[in-house]
C-alpha cells in the first residue's frame, strides 16, 4: 500500500447534496470516486497515487439525474439519500437562509380558490373542506389534487365511505395507491379482500376493480398516476386481480423504518407491492426546519399529526393534521414542524424511487 492510500483509505466528501446533471443516451461518462476532482461529479485525475479508480457508466437514456457527490451512496453513481446520514441530524435551515426568507409572505386560504393557499411555482397548501365533496351510495370523494390544480403526474383525491359497501371503482390505465387516514374496513380487490385500518397502504393496480367495506366511517387519501379523476364504476369485480402481486397491503412496522439522521420513514407502498409509478411513505419530522431544497418527483403530502409551516421561495402557509401540500417537480421548499411532539406525514410521489434524495 502507497504512502498516499494508507493516508487517504475513504473518499473526501466532495459535497453533502447530490449534483443534478444532464445526461445524454449513449455517452459515456467518469463518476468520481475518490471525492477529490475539482470537476464533481466527474473525474479530472485527482485519484492519482490513491486506491481510488474512476467508475465508469454509459448514460441509459437522456435525462436529469441526481449524481452523488458525498461519494457515500450504495447505488453509484446515482445519489441513493446517504449523504443525509453524515451527520447527526437532518440538515437544518441555517441561521443566513432563515434571515434570507424572513420576508416570505404568510399566506391565507382563498375560499375563492377551493380553500387553497397558493406558493410558489403552483406549490399550494390546501384543508380540505367536505361541503365540496360528491356523492355517490356510501361514498364521498373530492379531488385535492388533479391536472386543473398544476399537477402533471398524479392525482389525490379524498374518499370518505360511510358504514357500509362502497360502489365499485375502477381506473383503467391508472394505478391507485390508497392510505388509511382513519377508520377500519377492508379494501376489496376484485374479490380479494384486504384488511385495513389507520395508517395501512393499499396497491390498486390500473384495470383492477375495488370497491371499500367500511365497519366504521373511513377517510382514505387515494393517489392515482397517471393522473385521473373520473373512474368507471362497474357493477363488481371482473376477475382482473394481478396474482403476481398477492399482498397488496402494507402496514406501518418500526423495523422497516430508515433512518435519516434524526429523522425515520418507512416505505408503504413502492414496486414490492406491484407499483412502478409511485411511492408512498410515512415519515417522522422532529422540531426543526429543514434546509431549504427541491426533489425531481412531483409529491402530494397528507398532514397526519402535528402543527408546522410550508415554506416556499417567497411564501409560506401553516400546515396542521388532515391538510395537504401539493408539490411540483424541483419547487423548492423547506418544512418547518413548530410541534414539540414532532409532526407526522405521508407522501406519495411519482417518479417512483427513495424520499431521502433531495438537492
Ligand atoms: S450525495 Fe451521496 S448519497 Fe446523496
Amino acid at each position: 500500500m502507497s504512502n498516499n492510500e494508507s493516508q487517504n483509505p475513504d473518499p473526501v466528501i466532495a459535497a453533502t447534496k447530490p449534483c443534478l446533471t444532464s445526461l445524454e443516451e449513449g455517452k459515456r461518462y467518469f463518476w468520481c470516486t475518490c471525492g477529490r476532482s475539482k470537476m464533481q461529479p466527474f473525474c479530472d485525475g485527482s485519484h492519482a497515487g490513491t486506491k481510488f479508480r474512476p467508475l465508469k457508466f454509459v448514460a441509459e437514456k437522456t435525462e436529469d439525474v441526481l449524481l452523488c457527490a458525498c461519494k457515500h451512496t450504495r447505488s453509484a453513481p446515482f445519489c441513493d439519500g446517504a449523504h443525509n446520514n453524515l451527520q447527526d441530524t437532518y440538515e437544518e435551515a441555517s441561521a443566513e437562509e432563515i434571515a434570507a426568507m424572513s420576508d416570505a409572505k404568510l399566506i391565507e386560504r382563498d375560499a375563492s380558490n377551493g380553500g387553497k393557499a397558493m406558493l410558489d411555482g403552483g406549490a399550494y397548501v390546501l384543508s380540505p373542506d367536505p361541503v365540496r365533496d360528491e356523492h355517490k351510495g356510501t361514498l364521498s370523494w373530492q379531488t385535492l389534487i388533479g391536472a386543473k390544480d398544476g399537477a402533471k403526474h398524479l392525482s389525490l383525491l379524498r374518499l370518505s365511505t360511510a358504514p357500509g359497501t362502497s360502489p365499485w371503482m375502477r381506473y383503467e390505465n391508472s394505478d391507485t395507491v390508497m392510505f388509511v387516514v382513519s377508520g377500519t374496513g377492508s379494501v376489496d380487490i376484485e374479490g380479494k379482500s384486504f384488511t385495513v385500518g389507520p395508517e395501512t397502504g393499499v396497491f390498486v393496480q390500473a384495470g383492477e376493480a375495488f370497491c371499500i367495506h367500511a365497519d366504521e366511517p373511513i377517510t382514505i387519501m387515494a393517489t392515482i398516476c397517471p393522473q385521473s379523476e373520473k373512474p368507471s364504476w362497474p357493477d363488481g369485480p371482473n376477475g382482473a386481480f394481478n396474482a403476481a402481486f398477492a399482498e397488496r397491503r402494507v402496514g406501518v412496522d418500526h423495523d422497516k423504518a430508515e433512518v435519516m439522521a434524526d429523522r425515520f420513514f418507512q416505505i408503504l407502498v413502492d414496486e414490492q407491492v406491484g407499483s412502478k409509478e409511485i411511492t408512498q411513505f410515512i415519515g417522522e419530522v422532529p422540531l426543526s426546519r429543514a434546509a431549504f431544497h427541491r426533489h425531481l418527483y412531483e409529491e402530494a403530502i397528507v398532514i397526519l399529526s402535528g402543527e408546522g409551516m410550508m415554506w416556499t421561495e417567497q411564501c409560506r402557509a401553516p400546515v396542521k393534521p388532515g391538510d395537504i401540500i401539493f408539490l411540483s417537480r424541483r419547487q423548492g421548499h423547506s418544512l418547518e414542524c413548530t410541534d414539540a411532539r414532532g409532526l407526522r406525514l405521508m407522501g406519495a410521489f411519482y417518479p417512483s424511487g427513495s424520499p431521502a434524495i433531495n438537492y
